[in-house]
């Protein structure tokens, strides 16, 4: 046996929910629920964490109605799936792990086909991503769309936790629908949605009363927010200090500052080799292999990576919040997580480590300084396409079901 245990192993708790350790499987969306329904090798995939010893995993983008999916292979969180979803929670819960569901919104930026309709977020203008699906433009919502996107995160909540989920993460951050409210540069509102940061917090804190309204004070709700969107005019790191104090005082149970866009500035989440190749790999659609040859170089740059590279700014949140804090962004070893915690994050989140090694947490209860292999090519990013759903290319051993 180890002589001194990692600090990541010991229990905590997050609201009322006890967690056997400190380490959470990060959402990472996994596209393997083709149409929307729930595949086994979801389960399984999720299974394999558990089994691994993370305390909690975490179901990635878990829409909250269908015009909030990004694509038509993403889960809704409604009724007409409630049977198979019952089974993807509880199919987990079985292996000691608690599941936490990312409840995201895509807001304006879709190819979900199955949409009849132009995608609606903040602002009208182009959707970026429905180019390839003949979806050009998005609109504007309009107050009336702004009730019910509430009320469909409200739905979703009330949902979500009668299926069994142990906790929620809210999506506020990477550009998607919430984000969009929250950023100038997506946000050109003239109403009480748009304009100055109180404005633009409107929506995201009547979605977060409207969680907690649904769920009640005992249930573990956690945030993850974008710090900088590394754009000239968009959010930027003290922006993020501002939305954390905000998130606070509403009553969020942890916070997980993240980093980037999906729409504008990816690179800034992942660091590393750059998302390009990989993403060109899986690429079928010609216009949008196009588009990446064009474009791809300028819109995700390799970032030299290193560890914990979003420490320094996230650490600011601390004195900032009384909640908790969830650490994410390159913690890959035993080291690294005792000083991240010694910062006074109370959680970890891991994406790619654990990507490339499921059995982490086990492997830290002998090696008290277990590093993880990953090497930050960023090929699992590119599997978001793959019909195989998203796995580690390069450790393929680590995702083997
Ligand atoms: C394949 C893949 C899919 C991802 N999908 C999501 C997602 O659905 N939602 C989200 O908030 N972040 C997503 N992310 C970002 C991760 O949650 C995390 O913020 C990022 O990978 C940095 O953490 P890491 O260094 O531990 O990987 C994804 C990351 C990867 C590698």
């Amino acid at each position: 046996m180890p002589d001194k245990r990692n600090n990541a192993l010991s229990s905590s708790s997050l609201n009322e929910l006890k967690l056997k350790n400190r380490l959470i499987k990060a959402g990472t969306f996994e596209n393997m629920s083709p149409n929307g329904i729930p595949s086994q090798g979801l389960i399984d995939f999720h299974k394999r964490f558990a089994n691994g010893g993370v305390a909690m995993t975490t179901i990635g983008y878990c829409a909250v109605e269908n015009a909030g999916r990004l694509n038509a292979n993403m889960l809704t969180m409604h009724e007409d799936f409630r049977s198979e979803i019952v089974q993807l929670v509880q199919g987990i819960k079985r292996h000691d792990c608690k599941v936490s569901g990312q409840m995201g919104h895509c807001g304006a930026f879709s190819k979900n086909h199955t949409l009849k309709r132009r995608p609606k977020g903040a602002s009208g203008g182009l959707n970026l991503l429905g180019f390839t699906e003949g979806m050009w433009f998005c609109d504007a919502m309009s107050l009336k769309d702004i009730d019910s996107m509430v009320k469909a995160y409200r739905d979703a909540a009330k949902f979500m936790k009668s299926v069994g989920f142990d906790a929620l993460e809210i999506h506020f951050g990477h550009g998607y629908g919430l984000c969009q409210f929250l950023s100038p540069l997506t946000n050109h509102r003239k109403d009480n949605y748009g304009g100055n940061l109180e404005n633009r917090l409107r929506l995201p804190l009547r979605v977060l009363a409207a969680v907690r309204a649904e769920v009640g004070d005992d249930f573990p709700i956690l945030a993850k927010i974008t710090m900088s969107e590394g754009r000239r005019g968009g959010l930027h790191y003290d922006d993020s200090i501002e939305i954390c104090k905000a998130l606070d005082a509403a009553g969020i149970d942890a916070i997980i500052p993240s980093n980037g866009t999906s729409t504008m500035n990816p690179m800034l989440m992942f660091r590393g080799d750059s998302i390009l190749p990989a993403l060109l790999r899986y690429e079928r659609n010609r216009v949008m292999r196009f588009i990446l040859r064009l474009m791809g170089k300028k819109m995700f740059p390799s970032l030299p990576f290193y560890e914990m590279y979003l420490l320094e700014q996230a650490k600011r949140i601390r004195d900032a919040v009384k909640c908790k804090l969830v650490y994410i962004g390159g913690a890959t070893s035993g080291e690294n997580f005792t000083q991240i915690l010694n910062t006074g994050f109370d959680f970890i989140q891991l994406g790619r480590t654990l990507l490339a090694d499921p059995d982490l947490p086990q492997k830290l209860a002998f090696e008290p300084r277990f590093k993880s292999r990953c090497t930050h090519c960023n090929q699992c990013v590119g599997t978001i396409e793959s019909p195989q759903g998203i796995h580690c290319p390069q450790f393929t051993d680590a995702t083997a079901l």
